[in-house]
């Protein structure tokens, strides 16, 4: 008899980003003369930067002829592109990483859902709430949680970002194996100062732990203090891993196209305590299990390195970034408590009630799509996320909308 893995009925019924949509597809069914306004998921609309657009177009043409048809890609993507990143988002920043300590994929998404795999199923984990869902499912479907109970999974230590802390976690109370980071911060927009990724890398080293560093959102960063990259700060190389995405950077969500840094001094320990690398581990890993990014898709995001390439990616960021602005300002001026939509995308308001009732209210009274932060865990109970991802029309729209309905 077929049986399922166990671990998947411990998961709530549906991913949050698709029952959001289930309901607003509910919604639209019941109400077809609405326009609704998305600014729910963080999705981009604008179109490519031209630069990525003549770089595919070029290499799509290159894939027609036999002289320059490419067929399997090198595993770890082309040298071009891995050069490209290496030069511009980390050795131009005081972060030695190389070429080769980078792994070209089709999302962060994937990457931060797969790297657990190389884990011990008994690793102790250690993730924000509220959370990018993605971390703590894929722990769950490992077998490294027990049971949910009142929003929690038994096992996971859950590092709380409250109003209270200014929505950056304290140090684990425990001792943990793995930890969870992501910033800019999705879901609540809130950033971290270079001091204070140096408490995690070195409770990281300290611990003989990992962090695996989601910064997925660097490209919304204005604020010079602040670190892109884990890698700017002393000592991470041998305990941190990061992923980044060329998605909210040069709106690549459906292009695909993102990457992961693993130094090659990165290091985890057998049950015999000896020491294992990493790197070896994810190549090993990713020749097994994944065929690599398209030429052209590729070529496209080394464009986004271009001269041309890097003043369109930042007229991209910034349009969404000026969207961001006006949301927080608009909701500041209802009297909303908000944070992030600064160095981030995304503003996440304390709204005093439930966040499921404030989700409802919006769409039903004003036609307008948010995240309830609850469905990023507990902590989010009384939050809504509002992403920045729309054209101005519909921001400027939904914002007129949420102020007559709340009005
Ligand atoms: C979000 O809305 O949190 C993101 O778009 C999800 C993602 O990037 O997968």
């Amino acid at each position: 008899m077929i049986r399922i893995n166990e671990h998947y009925r411990k998961l709530q019924s549906s991913y949050l980003f698709a029952e959001i949509k289930q309901r607003v597809d509910e919604y639209q069914k019941a109400n077809p003369q609405t326009r609704v306004i998305k600014l729910g998921i963080g999705d981009v609309t604008r179109g490519l930067p031209g630069a990525c657009i003549q770089a595919m177009h070029t290499a799509v043409d290159e894939m027609a002829e036999d002289e320059t048809f490419r067929g399997y890609g090198p595993e770890q993507g082309y040298e071009f592109l891995r050069q490209a990143i290496a030069d511009n988002d980390f050795q131009a920043r005081g972060a030695d990483i190389k070429p080769d300590e980078i792994f070209i994929s089709d999302g962060a998404k994937c990457d931060t859902a797969n790297f657990q795999e190389l884990l011990s199923g008994e690793s102790r984990v250690a993730l924000p709430d509220p959370v990018y869902p993605v971390y703590l499912d894929t722990n769950v479907m490992a077998g490294r949680t027990g049971p949910e109970k009142d929003g929690r999974y038994q096992g996971i230590t859950y590092l709380e970002s409250t109003r209270e802390n200014g929505y950056i976690p304290d140090l684990p109370p425990e001792a943990v194996d793995v930890i969870y980071l992501c910033f800019p911060n999705n879901p609540t927009g809130a950033t971290i100062s270079r001091t204070g990724l140096q408490k995690w890398v070195d409770y990281a080293r300290d611990n003989k732990a990992l962090i695996l560093f989601d910064a997925a959102y660097e490209c919304f960063i204005r604020d010079d203090s602040l670190p892109h990259s884990i890698f700017e700060l002393p000592g991470a190389r041998e305990v941190a891993v990061e992923f980044r995405s060329f998605s909210k950077t040069a709106g690549f969500t459906g292009t695909r196209c993102a990457y992961t840094v693993v130094p090659k001094d990165c290091r985890a320990w057998t049950a015999d305590g000896d020491t294992v690398s990493l790197h070896d581990l994810w190549f090993r890993r990713q020749s097994t299990k994944f065929n690599g990014v398209s030429y052209p898709i590729q070529r496209a995001a080394e464009a986004v390195y271009s001269p041309e390439g890097q003043v369109q990616v930042r007229k991209l960021t910034d349009f969404y970034l000026t969207n961001a602005g006006m949301i927080r300002q608009a909701m500041t001026d209802l009297s909303f408590e908000c944070v992030g939509g600064e160095n981030s995308p995304y503003i996440w308001i304390y709204g005093g009630r439930s966040s499921r009732e404030i989700f409802d209210m919006l769409l039903n009274q004003a036609g307008v799509v948010c995240t309830p932060g609850v469905g990023f865990g507990r902590c989010g109970e009384n939050f809504i996320r509002i992403s920045a991802f729309n054209s101005r029309e519909n921001v400027e729209e939904a914002l007129e909308r949420i102020q007559k309905a709340l009005a």
